[in-house]
């Protein structure tokens, strides 16, 4: 058998710990399948003392994981710490200059520095493997950066943040509201204190930007993400969306356009009969379009201990075999600068609901401003009007377009509040067929 090969681990909370588990719990199974012992020699958190359930009596403790990722007697830097600047960021780029291999579930810290960490990985003759940074449990990295290499990737669209699916199922289900089914969810643990993060988007847009990269060979540009939460869904759009066909998720898609890559984040109406409809609570699924292989969906666990420190294994396994893939399966100088598809070229079918005030003409002035942009109405409903007349006698009102552009759609929606008959701020949701 080989050297044994050494191994750091910065961060010992949810996924840390789980990864301990493993490695120590799989040891031998581990070792045989790697053809070499994995080792854990070290680890480094916030506090020493914290029982973390697992016996760490035999690693040397590091209080600064950059300290533990220069330790000559560590060979490979775990980091499941979290935080896209500070000691996660100071740790990688130690054991990178060191030519060290790093394992990472830290998808903030790659959206935000992924291209540099990649060209210091890279002029040290090593890499960084991060399975576990996208959709926890489901090899969607090693799906596209080497499994599907033989294909042209032309969209990438998932669920990948289990928190905001969690509460979308269970307004469905329930008929609840937004804020209801946020506070379950924090109560379950599937939603932190300060849930911002997750359900206004920006949690998948992080995911989205690296499998983006990985997808279309292009450098990672996080902020060309168009990002949408879910705050604003209400129990109306989901009933509506039911009534319709469809369901509501928090998808993020990737697509080259014409206009170039989109990249977007946004609630979403998609038919009932896609997989992707079907996965419902805190489950992740990302769907890969690819020529000439056609569609691959991955459905799975997206977080959690167990789920995420088994990317983590399956990467350092991956490196203790020698198995070094570049780390955004290109080399950095050739991943393309993107050109950005601007929104408001998005073109696709809209859901818009309107709260309408009951005056002569309205329905009139709605159908002629759609009318003028040459928007075409796939249906238009005022299901339950009476009973859902509000105290300011509005009534909601609900259109469903055919294929438009964003531009078009916004200029109608704002020239139609111009008009005055609006109570309220209207709701557009895309639609994808
Ligand atoms: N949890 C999931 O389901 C999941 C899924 C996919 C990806 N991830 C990613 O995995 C990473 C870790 O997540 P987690 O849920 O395991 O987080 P966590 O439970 O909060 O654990 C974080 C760990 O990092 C340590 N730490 C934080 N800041 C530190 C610092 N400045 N110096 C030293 N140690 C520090 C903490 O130390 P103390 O314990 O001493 O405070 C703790 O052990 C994050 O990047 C996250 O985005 C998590």
């Amino acid at each position: 058998m080989a050297k044994p090969l050494k191994v750091g681990i910065a961060g010992l909370g949810t996924v840390g710990a789980a990864t301990i588990r493993i490695l120590v719990g799989a040891h031998n199974e581990l070792s045989a399948r790697a053809g070499r012992s994995i080792e854990i020699v070290a680890v480094s958190a916030r506090s020493k003392g914290k029982d973390r359930g697992v016996d760490l009596g035999a690693y040397r403790w590091y209080d600064d994981a950059a300290e533990m990722a220069r330790d000559p007697g560590v060979e490979l830097l775990v980091e499941v710490m979290g935080g896209s600047e500070g000691m996660a960021k100071a740790a990688i780029e130690a054991a990178l200059a060191l030519g060290k291999p790093v394992v990472t579930a830290n998808k903030a810290l790659l959206a935000a520095h992924g291209p540099a960490l990649a060209a210091l990985a890279e002029r040290n003759n090593t890499t960084i493997a991060f399975e576990a940074a996208v959709a926890g449990g489901i090899p969607v990295i090693k799906a596209l950066r080497e499994a599907l290499v033989g294909n042209k990737v032309t969209r990438v669209s998932g669920i990948m943040n289990g928190t905001c699916n969690y509460i979308l199922s269970r307004m469905e289900a329930e008929g609840l509201d937004f804020a209801q089914c946020l506070k379950a969810a924090q109560e379950l643990g599937y939603a932190e204190a300060d849930p911002t993060f997750d359900v206004e988007g920006f949690d998948t847009a992080h995911k989205l930007a690296l499998l983006t990269a990985l997808a279309f060979g292009t450098e990672v540009d996080s902020d060309a993400v168009y990002v949408e939460g879910i705050s604003g869904v209400t129990p109306l759009d989901l009933e509506m969306a039911e009534e319709l066909g469809f369901r509501i998720k928090l998808l993020g898609v990737a697509e080259r356009t014409a206009a170039g890559i989109e990249q977007r984040v946004h609630p979403t109406f998609v038919s009932r009969q896609s997989q992707l409809a079907n996965v419902m609570g805190v489950t992740n699924a990302v769907a890969i379009e690819a020529e000439p292989v056609g569609t691959i969906t991955l459905v799975g666990p997206g977080a959690g201990g167990g789920a995420t420190a088994s990317a983590v294994v399956g990467d350092i396994v991956d490196l203790a075999r020698g198995n070094a893939v570049t780390t955004f399966g290109r080399p950095s100088q050739v991943l393309e600068k993107p050109i950005r598809a601007p929104m408001q070229r998005h073109e696709g079918g809209y859901y818009i609901r309107l709260q309408v005030l009951d005056r002569p003409g309205a329905a009139a002035i709605i159908a002629s401003r759609m009318a003028e942009r040459g928007i075409s109405l796939e249906s238009i409903l005022q299901k339950g009007r009476e009973a859902r007349r509000n105290a300011n006698g509005s009534v909601p009102v609900i259109l469903i377009t055919y294929a438009t552009t964003e531009l078009l759609i916004r200029n109608a929606v704002a020239a139609i509040a111009e008009d005055g008959v609006l109570d309220g701020t209207p709701q557009v949701i895309r639609i994808e067929r």
